[in-house]
């Protein structure tokens, strides 16, 4: 693949800044952190927005002057350019009018993996990489097996035995991955992904690889851009093993550091209450988080104990001014009905839990009536069937 351009890139480490040339090592070899990309931030300065007007609709490849690889290169399915509906119920009886919902279940295999995975794989292939793996709850084994299979490398996917929804099951198999079962839940089934990787010759593309962050960053400028050149005030999300968190604040935080806007948003984690390191982490103060050895939640998709990238979420709720919350699975459900029967959109349970956490911590969180408030809807319902069910 010799040849083609991409944007020149490093690797840093957020703890000890450490800086290396970018290579298939996640972690920082100093202090075992996941790394992040950076750039030479003066030489995209100016070109990247004013070349925007000349670009197409809105994707994750309309932002490659800021993405690690060739748009060459790209595999890609079309990903992105996800709509940001304006709320018209939910946000009269919130009391909120500039109320928006970042619609990610639109994305090709229906959640915002797809905007990682098109980056990461793309990766894969410049590294000629043959075979893929990554551990999941089931929407990073959708997406990946879905972009594996268009670039033609083999994939390989963890999850949890009998945890995962089966809609999600459904397109691993369908795009010919091969599946493991663990026995444990989805902290299990990435130590696993992990030690395999540790022996060469596989790519992982979990959250934990700097590159999926990348394609995930471009979520924040659609926001920007769909807001017609507006930072919202708050973004609500939710968090599992939180690279979505890291992602979202580092594109907001390129545009300021690119001079495209001075504001950045405050942003508001949202774990469930069986699944809540790192809130608890943040309602103490404290810099460490406990690992929960037994998470649980009927959101399966942020059934998580041990995240990976914890440290990155309470620097971006702490940084922001924003917060990490916990919602109960009964708020996260019936959030679910309300974008159902309200909106029109039909999100899957850990997606709902962004509009649990807005109804939940409104007041506490100080979101004014005047504010712009974007909740990330990150999957699609269908995915998910039994949760209407149950
Ligand atoms: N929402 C959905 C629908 C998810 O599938 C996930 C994560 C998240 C939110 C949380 O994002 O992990 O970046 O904090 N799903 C992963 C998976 C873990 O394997 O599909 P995060």
């Amino acid at each position: 693949m010799g040849g083609n351009k991409c944007q020149t890139h490093f690797f840093e480490c957020a703890l000890c800044a450490r800086t290396s040339p970018p290579s298939e090592t996640y972690t920082c070899p100093d202090c075992g952190e996941p790394l992040i990309i950076a750039y030479d931030y003066e030489s995209v300065r100016g070109k990247f927005h004013s070349t925007l007007a000349e670009r197409d609709a809105l994707s994750v490849w309309r932002y490659s002057d800021l993405l690690p690889v060739a748009r060459e290169n790209a595999v890609t399915i079309a990903e992105g350019g996800t709509g940001l509906p304006k709320s018209k119920r939910l946000s009269k009886d919130i009391g909120l009018p500039e109320l928006f919902f970042k619609n990610e279940g639109q994305n090709p295999t229906g959640s915002f993996k797809d905007r990682g995975m098109t980056v990461a794989i793309t990766r894969a292939v410049e590294i000629s990489a043959e075979t893929v793996l990554c551990a999941s709850t089931g929407n990073t084994s959708a997406s990946m097996s879905a972009y594996a299979a268009k670039a033609e490398l083999r994939a390989i996917v963890l999850i949890p035995k009998g945890r995962i929804a089966k809609g999600k099951l459904a397109q691993a198999i369908v795009h010919g991955a091969r599946i493991t079962e663990v026995n444990g839940n989805f902290d299990a089934a990435l130590e696993r992904a992990r030690k395999m990787t540790g022996k060469g010759g596989l790519f992982l593309a979990n959250s934990i690889n700097p590159y999926r962050l990348e394609g995930q960053k471009t979520m924040a400028f659609e926001i920007f851009e769909q807001l017609n050149g507006k930072t919202p005030d708050h973004v609500f999300l939710p968090v599992g093993n939180a690279g979505n968190i890291c992602a979202l604040w580092k594109g907001f935080k390129e545009l300021t550091r690119l001079g495209i806007t001075k504001n950045a948003p405050r942003m508001i984690g949202v774990q469930a209450s069986g699944a809540a390191p790192i809130a608890q982490a943040f309602s103490k103060g404290a810099n460490e988080i406990s690992v929960w050895k037994n998470p649980e939640t009927y959101a399966s998709a942020i059934r998580i104990g041990a995240p990976a990238r914890w440290r990155g979420a309470l620097a971006a709720a702490r940084e922001s001014g924003g917060a990490i919350v916990k919602v109960s699975d009964r708020e996260i459900a019936r959030s679910q009905r309300l974008l159902a029967d309200h909106e029109g959109i039909f999100a899957e349970p850990a997606s709902a839990s962004s509009l649990a956490g807005l109804i939940k911590y409104k007041e506490t969180i100080k979101v004014n009536e005047t504010d712009t408030v974007v909740c990330v809807v990150t999957g699609h319902g269908l995915k998910d069937q039994k949760s209407v069910f149950q």
